[in-house]
């Protein structure tokens, strides 16, 4: 490599840059979405269990690895000779793209919030019926559009250091008005209920694996962990940043806005008559008719609402670009394509993949109906592929770099932690864990879909095995994880050939190295 890498000029603009990333639609739909889903307090436990126990450490093995190799995904796993490493790095290329097919779609519900909210559309109306109203509408389409067409400018044009020099106002402004809302929310008559529900854990629930397993697909995607994001990020730190303390501060940061998102939605739930909603189907939109009826009831709220969904647009949009921008960066660096031409192409791709997710809206029925395959792809990419691979950065660190990448994370820092530590969590119980959890998701996506019969009880034990499994799961557990991955591998497949070509083509001295 003759080029030094580039690194970041400013230990804020890294931060900010990576506050960027993680802060978006995970703080404020998808954790609400699952609290509530999985029992407030009841998810909460394990959020914050698994949080600082297993997602930060895959968060600084992330950055470890990019740090200490300066590649991205695919050369890094490589270059440390991970079994298969390029194949497994090809993830951090193709998995994007499945995060990103429905993530903007949600994003695009945030952009229609803004002028709905700006025009008090939906003021004196069932929000509920409203939003669902409008996920059968000729308008879901246009901003869906808007939304990937806008991801892929800013991306086009190179301008995406921009929209993260913004968010350094924007996120915190999001942050004041989110407080805002939590006071109308907790101080509505009726907001009792939901502070209980948000706060008193029934502890039955925490025996329950799923909710476990949910948990751990939150805390790896709210930190954008298991799609290369955070490793490819690392591969742009100074050596003087210290990992450990700076990825306590990313996470605490991070996990505040979810907290307060939760303490904005579920009280104003019950106070305002969704309490029923909490914890359904339907749970998956709450944030879209919740917010918009506590901004009914507070003063400017036309204008408040309207502000408050520009700035989660922004939270929104910054995680979207950062999706969409491996595949945009490997095209411009390997293929050598134009920026504008591999932006084009990707967003052609993106925006044909969330098409299906909108016609889904047109079904007849709630909004647990219309937002079925958005749920079960949420699933799969948030409770299955994310931790997988989030593990896998884990295992890279534990087992191929060993000692060198723990002085690779103590590098620096201000708080060390000690090797004999790291070795038993690094190595033995952060795997050991997320490998559990993992085999629980499986069945349980598995079941949901009525591959597997039901073994996990809703509120069961999680020795279930002991007289669940049976040959034949094990066969049908093989079986559509090779469905599944059968695709991922054929793409896998795809990008290697042209990686291969192009390493010809440096032997022939074609091409000179970057
Ligand atoms: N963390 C982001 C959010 O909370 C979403 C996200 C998940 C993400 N994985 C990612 C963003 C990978 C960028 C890259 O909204």
């Amino acid at each position: 490599m003759t080029k030094e890498r580039e690194t970041w000029k400013s230990h804020w603009g890294m931060i900010v840059a990576m506050i960027g990333t993680a802060i978006g639609l995970g703080n404020i739909w998808r954790f609400p979405y699952l609290c509530g889903k999985y029992g407030g307090a009841t998810f909460l436990i394990p959020y914050v269990i698994l949080l600082f126990g297993i997602a930060v450490f895959a968060m600084m093995c992330e950055w470890v690895l990019g740090r200490h190799t300066k590649r991205e995904p695919l050369g890094a796993f490589e270059k440390i000779k991970f079994p298969f490493g390029r194949d497994i790095g090809a993830w951090g290329i193709i998995g994007p793209f499945f995060l990103y097919s429905y993530y903007i779609v949600i994003t695009s519900w945030v952009i229609f919030f803004v002028f709905a909210s700006f025009q008090g559309l939906y003021f004196g109306r069932n929000t509920e019926a409203y939003f669902a109203s409008f996920l059968g509408s000729k308008w879901i389409f246009i901003v869906h559009f808007a939304a990937v067409f806008i991801t892929s400018g800013i991306l086009a044009m190179g301008v995406q250091k921009g929209i993260e020099r913004a968010c350094k106002i924007m996120i915190p402004t999001l942050f004041v008005l989110l407080i805002a809302v939590v006071a109308r929310s907790v101080t509505l008559p009726g907001a009792a209920r939901g502070i209980e529900f948000y706060m008193r854990p029934r502890w039955a629930g925490l025996l329950s694996a799923e909710t476990w397993v949910a948990a751990l697909g939150q805390v790896f995607f709210t930190l954008s962990l298991g799609m290369g994001a955070m490793l490819i990020y690392g591969s742009y730190l100074k050596d003087r940043w210290g990992i450990p303390m700076n990825a306590m501060a990313l996470a605490l940061g991070n996990t505040s806005a979810s907290i307060l998102a939760g303490f904005a939605i579920f009280p104003a739930a019950f106070a305002l008559g969704f309490g029923s909603v909490v914890g359904s189907a339907e749970s998956i939109g709450l944030t879209f008719f919740v917010l918009p009826k506590i901004f009914e009831v507070m003063p400017a709220g036309q204008i408040f609402g309207g502000i408050f969904f520009v700035l989660l647009t922004f939270g929104a949009v910054s995680s979207a670009i950062s999706i969409q921008e491996p595949a945009i960066a490997w095209l411009t660096h390997e293929v050598k394509w134009s920026r504008a031409k591999s932006a084009l192409f990707t967003g052609v791709i993106l925006w044909i993949m969330g098409l299906p997710f909108i016609l889904n809206g047109f079904v007849r029925g709630g909004l647990g109906d219309k937002l079925a395959l958005l749920s079960k792809m949420d699933a799969i990419i948030g409770q299955l592929a994310i931790p997988i691979f989030g593990i896998l950065a884990v295992i890279a660190v534990g087992y191929f770099m060993g000692d060198r990448g723990f002085d690779e994370m103590n590098k620096n820092a201000r708080v060390k932690l000690s090797h004999t530590w790291l070795r038993f969590w690094i190595k033995a119980v952060v795997p050991l864990f997320v490998g559990l959890l993992a085999v629980l998701s499986l069945l349980g996506v598995l079941q949901d879909n009525g591959v597997i019969p039901e073994i996990i009880p809703a509120a069961g034990d999680i020795i279930f095995i002991s007289r669940g499994v049976t040959p034949m799961t094990i066969v049908m557990i093989a079986f559509v994880c090779l469905l599944f991955w059968g695709g991922f591998a054929y793409a896998a497949v795809k990008v290697l050939t042209i990686e291969k070509d192009k390493k010809r083509r440096v032997r022939r001295g074609l091409h000179h190295s970057r």
